[in-house]
């Protein structure tokens, strides 16, 4: 993991932490429950892996088997989980992307000539690196790599993919400096937004096809969406596109998909899984800041 990825991800976790969390009583009590579930029903004759482990707030490490490993790329993540729960687990701080240092690279590439080392102007730099991102295809090498070597029984994914889009933002404006890489709100469409959303399907697809090649149970709890805004939210029945499980005054809200239209379960049932338990509820993070999670269990199918 390179020195300004794991800067980023510490500030990003510290920034984390210091939200007022008056109001995460019941998600917290939520994923600890569906968590606690998948590390007791863990084989714990095998290893278990918790991918964003972070600093253990939403994962109960107490009933995690002995022979479980955290794994975060927050270089502070493992000495918070210890602090926090007194739990000294093996850990890894790889980026589950595998692809955050090209997307770097390429930024810091198209901000800066490389005959010059002069700074292009930020709107030619920005669009310059919508037409490298299509290139760069993240690819979970260091993950795959664990999971041959140690075959876990059972993986757990504790909030973590719906923030692979948010962080790849972050390490393009890191390479931006103080110039903004996104186009003026009065314009239509941004090709740079338009390729990070590709760029986070692709590490999406990639990190799942992983885990569902793993052959372990999976765990997984994620943002299924976020809604910016002081209108009501409730959740309807199980729908698809997950849009349509939205209710209250949701035409006055902003609502976002870091998944960027990526179907978990979908996916799961497409891989020949069963998915087995399926949880859903809304997240008041901030005041005008609320997001759906959604927890799917599922376990290779039989056969
Ligand atoms: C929303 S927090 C999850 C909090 C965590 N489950 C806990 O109980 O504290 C997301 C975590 O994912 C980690 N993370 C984000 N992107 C990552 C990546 N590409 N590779 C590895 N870890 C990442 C962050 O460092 C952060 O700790």
């Amino acid at each position: 993991m390179s020195k300004p990825l794991s800067r980023l991800l510490r500030l990003e976790q510290t920034a984390f932490l210091a939200r007022d969390r008056a109001a995460w009583g019941p998600h917290l009590a939520r994923v600890r429950s569906f968590l606690g579930e998948g590390l007791q029903a863990a084989d714990p004759a095998r290893p278990v892996l918790i991918l964003g482990a972070g600093s253990g707030l939403e994962v109960p490490w107490g009933l995690a088997p002995a022979r479980t490993t955290g794994w975060d790329a927050d270089p502070w993540s493992r000495a918070r989980t210890i602090l926090r729960h007194r739990r000294w687990a093996p850990w890894v701080f790889e980026d589950l992307t595998g692809g955050l240092v090209d997307l770097g690279a390429a930024a810091r590439r198209a901000v800066a000539e490389p005959w010059s080392g002069r700074h292009r102007d930020p709107r030619t730099a920005a669009l310059r690196l919508a037409g490298l991102v299509p290139f760069l295809h993240p690819d979970p090498a260091a993950l795959r790599t664990w999971i041959e070597a140690h075959r876990p029984g059972t993986i757990l994914a504790a909030n973590v993919m719906g923030q692979f889009g948010a962080v790849a933002e972050r390490v393009v404006e890191g390479a931006f400096g103080k110039a903004s890489p996104w186009a003026a709100e009065a314009e239509r469409s941004d090709p740079l937004v338009e390729a990070l959303e590709a760029w986070t399907r692709r590490a999406l697809e990639a990190f799942l096809e992983t885990l569902t090649g793993s052959g372990a149970a999976l765990w997984l709890i994620h943002d299924r969406g976020a809604a910016f805004g002081p209108g009501s939210l409730d959740l309807g029945p199980w729908a698809d596109p997950w849009t349509a499980q939205l209710r209250g005054g949701v035409e006055g809200l902003e609502v976002s998909d870091p998944l960027t239209g990526l179907d978990v379960g979908a996916a799961l049932r497409a891989a020949g899984r069963d998915p087995h338990r399926q949880d859903r509820w809304i997240w008041p993070l901030a005041p005008d800041q609320r997001h759906v999670v959604e927890a799917l269990a599922s376990r290779p199918a039989a056969g």
